[in-house]
């Protein structure tokens, strides 16, 4: 050893060898990996969002999310089945409308018939096991691609409600499990509490969308239901939350946990794990975070380039939800994790 070291090691107070507390000890076996790791994603954490689109037979890629499809009501239950067989205990269903039956009040969003509803009907009997969530929102269904009623300009909000309202009422009454209020209007978890236990589900849960940002991540999404083109250059700064806010995040949760949510969202999901670090801190409510479509597609795209290993960069980023406080995720790589945790990956 050379001088510099000896000096050192004599300068450490009582040591017989420097240094004596070594954390690598922890790290150099996977077996003590394992024993000491802190936080471990299981598929019971996982939430798989599908699309639904118009007609028959079709199982239609994403271009923006390669490896996502558009499946048509009479095939979402093959898609389904997959995902419940890989042990993923419930999915999201998000409708592509057709141009033709969007308009400025949303009008589709609230017919009995829709393909959400089909959607709804057709895995509810083929898998029944499955939780179904349902967004309440109104994007996918209006010519404006806002989420609520739009009146001189501006999106209303109790008018917005109501209908908000009528569509949880018509999902439940198919089978939906989980009203998922994706609109971020004011009272409107209350007002959909009463309207779902007026009707007769009051078994059906709310899990809000309590702190969801104005946010870029969102893009690919809007794509896939093509509300993105319905928006064009608009944007959902009145109603979505300011990407710099943290407190309000914390009102937000507040609220809705006073009208009666019994499970808080927070997305986007990677840009904010602190929000939902502290959300979880503060309220102790089963927590739910949204990797979004513009995360997921990032992974892909760097990794379709060779510039990222997608299957250890998509475990590291769930995780990364586990440890931020996340109960479960809801991500488009679900399907991809169940795999992969199955066949015994480690992070
Ligand atoms: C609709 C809705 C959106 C997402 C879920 N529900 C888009 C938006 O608010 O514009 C985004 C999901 C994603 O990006 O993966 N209210």
């Amino acid at each position: 050893m050379d001088e510099g070291a000896n000096s050192l090691r004599r300068t450490l107070p009582g040591s017989g060898s420097f240094p004596k507390i070594r954390m690598r000890r922890n790290r150099r076996d996977s077996w003590n990996r394992r024993l000491v790791r802190e936080n471990t994603l299981t598929t019971n954490d996982l939430i798989w969002p599908v699309f639904v689109a118009e007609g028959n037979g079709k199982k239609e890629e994403i271009s923006a999310m390669p490896g996502q499809f558009r499946w048509s009501a009479d095939r979402i239950a093959e898609a389904v089945a997959e995902a419940a067989e890989l042990g993923i205990p419930a999915v999201a269903i998000f409708p592509e409308i057709d141009k033709a039956k969007k308009d400025p009040d949303g009008s589709e969003a609230v017919n009995a018939d829709n393909i959400v509803i089909q959607a709804i009907k057709a895995v509810k009997s083929v898998v029944p096991d499955i939780g179904i969530i349902c967004d309440a929102a109104l994007d996918p269904f209006t010519s404006h691609g806002q989420d609520g009623l739009v009146r001189d300009g501006y999106v209303v909000n109790d008018e917005t409600v109501d209908v908000l309202c009528r569509q949880s009422v018509l999902q439940a009454a198919a089978g939906c499990d989980v009203i998922s209020p994706s609109d971020m209007m004011d009272g409107r978890v209350g007002a959909i509490r009463d309207a779902l236990d007026s009707a007769g589900y009051d078994h059906v849960r709310i899990l809000s969308y309590a702190a969801k940002y104005a946010s870029a991540f969102y893009m690919p999404f809007r794509d896939a239901i093509g509300s993105g083109t319905s928006l064009g250059q608009g944007d959902k700064k009145t109603y979505q939350m300011d990407p710099a806010n943290t407190d309000e995040a914390l009102r937000e949760v507040a609220l809705d946990i006073q009208e009666g949510a019994d499970m808080v969202m927070v997305k986007p999901g990677l840009p904010y794990l602190d929000v939902i670090r502290r959300v979880k801190d503060t309220f102790g409510m089963p927590t739910v975070a949204y990797n979004v479509s513009g995360e997921y597609s990032m992974l892909k795209a760097a990794s379709l380039q060779g510039w990222i290993d997608y299957d250890r960069a998509m475990i590291e980023a769930l995780v990364s939800f586990k440890r931020s406080g996340a109960d479960a995720i809801l991500t488009y790589s679900a399907c991809d994790a169940a795999r992969l945790i199955q066949s015994g990956f480690e992070v």
